[in-house]
This record gives structure tokens, sequence and C-alpha cells, in this order.
């Protein structure tokens, strides 16, 4: 069984809530995630049946009273995003409509986060759409895990709790590496923020790569920004998705003299060929969260290794109940 710890007992979490019972409702993203939440939390996952017609339109039964509860949705809006998505709407939409006092959509991994602006003339902003959208289907509070932009909070008119993975990788990194010949490396500039707190929490220093194409039709070059020569580089990224950047990454580094390149990523996406490009690449470890359900293929992957995130999850759904501050987890 998982331990949660509260601030106030040190011990395990005694879950009490000021706005009602406690009630956990999974969607279908994550059923394994959302299993050990309950676990940790010592709460059964609120009966439910979430289904299909044989048009694949989605229905949803809350199979117990949830009157006057203080609801927690976990829903990942990973692959399939749209069913999922629409699932987690959904639920919520039966969750009010069933008198839950209050509904907080836990959303570990954000999909569409990265359309978090106008990338040309008459392009949406897919992640304010999804923003509206689960406002109003009727959820009070947005708990997310490392958004891929901080910024997108502000798409929300409802209080918005974006946990970070990064105290749970820092316990990872701090046991397995000699801190002392540690190098963090931000894979992009726009990664730069999340892998200098990180380095920061490990008082290691930070290198860049900075990614340019100098002349359209030539290929990106990688340029390093810092010595990593002997080095064990550790990159730092909240998403990843082809594995592009990350293998590329790596090449970049032990071509400029790194000794052996690691990566800690929050949200395995892993699209296509993804999980084959990090098998096949020089990446020596890859580690993920379990944000998105990890495969059974990537599972299976040698150099993955996924680090589980309920505990984290679960303490922050705890405090949330409790009106304790969640903030403080961080600290
Ligand atoms: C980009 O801004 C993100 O932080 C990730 O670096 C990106 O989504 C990774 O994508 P891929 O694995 O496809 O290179």
């Amino acid at each position: 069984m998982l331990n949660v710890v509260s601030t106030k007992t040190g011990g395990k979490a005694t879950m009490s809530a000021k706005n009602g019972s406690i009630k956990l409702v999974a969607g279908n993203s994550n059923p394994a995630l959302a299993q050990q939440v309950s676990a940790a939390l010592e709460i059964p996952l609120t009966k439910a049946s979430v289904r299909r017609f044989a048009d694949m339109e989605i229905f949803v039964e809350i199979l117990e009273n949830v009157r006057g509860s203080d609801v927690f949705v976990i829903q990942s809006t990973s692959y399939p995003a749209n069913d999922h998505l629409m699932e987690l709407l959904i639920i919520i939409d039966a969750l009010r409509r069933a008198s839950a006092r209050r509904i907080t959509a836990v959303v570990p991994y954000f999909g569409y986060a990265r359309q978090d602006r106008k990338v040309g003339s008459r392009a949406p902003i897919s992640a304010k759409l999804v923003a509206n959208l689960i406002t109003h289907a009727g959820a009070d509070r947005v708990m997310t895990l490392d958004l891929h932009a901080g910024q997108i909070q502000g798409f929300f008119d409802i209080p918005t709790d974006n946990l970070y993975a990064s105290p749970v990788m820092v316990r990872d990194i701090r046991e397995k590496f000699d801190l002392a010949n540690v190098m963090v490396v931000s894979p992009d500039v726009g990664g730069v923020v999340r892998a200098r707190s990180l380095a920061k929490r490990i008082n290691a220093p930070l290198a860049i790569i900075d990614k340019r194409r100098e002349r359209a039709g030539e290929s990106e070059v990688m340029n390093v920004i810092g010595d990593v020569a002997g080095f064990t580089c550790i990159l730092i990224d909240d998403i990843v998705d082809s594995g592009g950047t990350l293998v590329n990454a790596a090449d970049a580094l032990l071509a400029n003299g790194a000794k052996e390149v690691y990566a800690y990523l929050t949200h395995g996406v892993l699209s296509g060929g993804a999980t084959a490009r990090v098998a096949n690449s020089r990446l020596k470890e890859m580690v993920i969260t379990d944000s998105i359900q990890p495969t059974d293929a990537v599972r299976a992957v040698k150099n993955i290794r996924v680090l589980p995130i309920a505990p984290l999850i679960a303490e922050a759904i705890s405090r949330t109940a409790a009106e304790e501050s969640v903030s403080s987890l961080f600290d």
C-alpha cells in the first residue's frame, strides 16, 4: 500500500473533507493510476459505468449517491485524446446533475496543452477551448501535473493547481547519481525554466541545447550551451512524444563529450515509433511518470523506467479535500 504523508499527522493521510464526503471517480484513461490513488487514500473508487453505445457515443452512469460530496474525477486526456476528454466532460456533467457539492477534475496529463497560442493566422488556441469545455461542463476546480506552460492555468477562471513531478524526480536522481558529476540539461530553450528549477534543487550546473535552422531547407543544428564534457547529463522535459527532441539532444551531448546521457520526463506520450526510437537511442535511460498509463510495449523497453506519480496526486487530493496548502508540497 502506498504511503501518503499528511502535513498534520506526519504519518498516513487521514482523509477529512470540509466539503462533504470524498468520492473518487475514474475515467478509462488510466485505471491503474486511479486504483493506486484509491489505495493510497483508502477510499474505494465510486462505482460508475462509462461505456459506449453502438455508434461509439459515450454513456456514463454514476452508480452511487454523490449528493453533497467532494468529488475528484481522475482522467488524463491522453491518447485517444478526444475520447478521453469527452469522457471527462460527460462524467463531470453526470456528477453535476447528481448534486455533487464540489467537482475537481484531476487531469494528470492535460492533452492539447501544446496548442496554447496562435501559431499562425486563423489558428486556434485549443488549450483554451479545452479549459472552457471543462469549466462549462461543471468542474469547480482543476488539478493537473507539469502543464506544458504554466500560463495555461490562466485559461481557467476556476482554481487550478499545477502540481510538479520534480520532487519525485529529485528523490530518484539523488538515490541514483553521484551529484558531483551531474549536469542538468534543457533540450530546448523553451524548457529552461523547468530544467533550471530542478538543477537548483540538486545543486547541479545547467546546460541548454539551442536548436537552430540557419537557412530554410537545411537541417537543424543543435548547439550545446555549456561545457558538458565529462559530465553525466540529465535531460529534463515535460513531454516525450515522438522522442526526436531527446534522441537528438542525447547525440549532441555525447558529440560534445558528455560521459553518458539520461532523461527525466513527466508525460510519456510516446506516439508512433517513439518507443523503438528511444530503445535504439544512445540514451542510457529515460525515466517517465505514469501520468499517462504506460503500455506493455513501453514497460518492456530496457532503457525506459516508470516512476509512480500516484502518491503525489493522492497527497494533493487529500490536502485539497482538507483545504490545506497544496503548494507547500513543493517547497
Ligand atoms: C516541446 O516544447 C516539449 O516540451 C517537448 O520537448 C516536445 O513535445 C517533445 O516532442 P518530441 O518527443 O516529439 O520531440
